[in-house]
């Protein structure tokens, strides 16, 4: 594994991202808004590291773009940890968090903890994150005290699909705002740096960002959040099935990909590829004897 690079040049950290919460609260804040976007691999955590992203977040998602699950409930701990690692190698300047799997934190709170380090210290890690509120609070208290930071996640969470009867926009009602208004307190009060909002109600996300004291991550939550996430393969085209209208795509890799294969194949059966200038070729005084041992 290699190591965290260390603070200054510009690294993002833990306390620089909830300092961009007074920031984006300031009047000339846009520059301030935090950018976050999910990488499960070496190329393109360096690819998003290098572009500027602030925070890359290997999400559990990866159980659905990338192993072509149904939902993240079957993501193993395993597998987490080797895409984290990847993403380790790949990153510089971006805050790395990782998604905590479903199953990795909901029964034993010892056992919870256990888990999160091996992120941390297996993997480098430098935060987690976990989903759900108020029945969430004493777990976060506890990573927090383990001195790991701690990304929490409420509104459409997606390890909760089952009780949730589907992937459903959430906080639609008076009550249900209130409830994740109280969750989004929790999380607040007991640790946390700062809170995805997901599929929420723009005008709910922006009341919870203006009574947070640190800053939110929208992902379908509207503009008025203080950063924005999306699931990289959406933004690039490469998911499949439903789409999300906040999934905004910025390109079509998807048909790149496809394009490429097709003139690969064709290139293939015509004979044109490989070329003479893209073998490799025996020195002329070997070349005679190379061609008479193969006849
Ligand atoms: O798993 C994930 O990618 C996430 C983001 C969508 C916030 O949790």
């Amino acid at each position: 594994m290699s190591a965290v690079p260390s603070a200054g040049n510009g690294k993002i950290t833990v306390p620089s991202i909830l300092e961009r919460k007074s920031a984006v609260s300031s009047k000339n804040s846009s520059a301030a808004k935090i950018t976050c976007l999910t990488a499960y691999d070496y190329p393109t955590a360096r690819l998003l590291d290098e572009a500027g992203v602030d925070v890359l977040l290997v999400g559990d998602s990866l159980g659905m773009v990338v192993l072509g699950y149904e939902s993240t409930l079957p993501v193993t701990v395993e597998e987490m940890l080797q895409c984290t690692r990847a993403v380790r190698r790949g990153t510089r300047r971006a805050l790395l968090v990782a998604d905590m799997p479903y199953g990795s934190y909901h029964d034993d709170p010892k056992e919870a903890v256990r888990h999160a380090i091996r992120f941390v210290k297996e993997a480098g890690a430098e935060a987690i994150k976990i989903e759900g509120g108020e029945r969430r609070m004493e777990l976060i208290a506890r990573l927090v005290d383990a001195e790991i930071p701690v990304m929490g996640h409420i509104g459409l969470t997606p390890q909760s699909v089952n009780a949730f009867g589907g992937f459903r926009v959430q906080g639609k009602t008076e009550e249900a705002g209130e409830q994740l208004l109280r969750d989004a307190r929790a999380v607040e009060a007991a640790g946390a740096f700062s809170i995805v909002l997901e599929s929420i109600p723009r005008e709910l996300a922006a009341r919870i960002t203006a009574k947070l004291k640190i800053p939110t991550i929208g992902i379908g939550a509207g503009p008025d959040c203080d950063g924005q996430v999306l699931v990289i393969h959406d933004l690039l085209g490469l998911s499949f099935g439903h789409k999300p209208k906040f999934a905004r795509r910025y390109a079509d890799v998807g048909e790149i990909i496809s394009r490429a294969a097709a003139e690969y194949c064709r290139d293939v059966q015509q004979g044109s590829f490989p070329s003479d200038e893209e073998s490799y070729h025996a020195r002329a005084e070997h070349a005679g004897s190379l061609f008479a041992q193969r006849k």
